[in-house]
């Protein structure tokens, strides 16, 4: 029986993408002398800041060429562009659907928590004014693999006190789906099926998000 969800937060309940994109072409035009494209970009979803740096430096043929320390500098850098460039988000950046989905699952009392790679998760909800919705945040600082490696997805249910059995995970990214099965959840893939044929269940976008599908899915691949 379906007990909880474990949502990712960028692509899934907003587009925080475009945001993290426009921040990191600054810094690698600016700073690393690299011209990124929307090619690299779909590489940065669900990374890490800092893994998110190290694929723009391979991309640019400049992996060897910085220090730790200098690569530190380059991360806060862009975080700083991208959180003034998150701090205009309001409830109306919710992705379509997604608000209504979140307001059936509280209606129904499921357990809800956010495995996100982003520090600026709490930032952002607060934002969108979806806060109170989540009764748990995996602190991605807490981590010792990001996606796809499965431990974000597993203590998202532990966190919320449900087996990973019980808990349907939420993802736009090849990786995060990855992370979901892996730990043994059931995986709702929102985007391209193409890219995320492992998920059990894909939804093309987030309008088209349903519970009723996901209950339906869940028990046939459960009785
Ligand atoms: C993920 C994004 O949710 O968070 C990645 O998909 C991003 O693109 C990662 O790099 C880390 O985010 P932040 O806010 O901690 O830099
Ligand atoms: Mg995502």
């Amino acid at each position: 029986m379906i007990k909880g969800f474990v949502f990712d937060l960028d692509g899934v309940i907003t587009d925080t993408a475009r945001f993290h994109y426009q921040a990191w072409a600054k810094i690698a035009q600016d700073d690393l002398g690299i011209t990124i494209n929307p090619s690299v970009n779909e590489q940065l979803k669900g990374v890490s800041r800092m893994d998110s740096l190290n694929i723009i430096l391979k991309f640019g043929h400049r992996e060897n060429d910085f220090t730790q320390e200098q690569k530190e500098v380059f991360a806060t850098k862009k975080n700083d562009y991208y959180v003034a460039l998150i701090s205009h988000m309001t409830p109306a950046d919710i992705l379509p659907g997604m608000k209504e989905f979140l307001d059936e699952l509280r209606a129904e009392n499921y357990g809800m928590s956010l495995a996100s790679a982003s520090k600026n998760a709490p930032r952002i909800l607060a934002g969108l004014g979806l806060t109170t919705y989540f009764d748990k945040i995996v602190d991605p600082a807490s981590l010792r693999h990001g996606k796809p490696d499965p431990e974000i997805f597993a203590k998202g249910a532990a966190l919320l006190n449900i087996k990973p059995s019980e808990a349907v995970g939420l993802e736009d990214a090849f990786a995060g789906i990855q992370s979901i099965n892996g730990a043994g959840e059931f995986s709702v893939g929102i985007g391209d099926p193409k890219i995320l044929h492992e998920a059990d269940l894909n939804f093309n976008c987030t309008a088209e998000v349903s519970l009723a599908k996901i209950k339906a899915a869940y028990a046939d691949q459960n009785d």
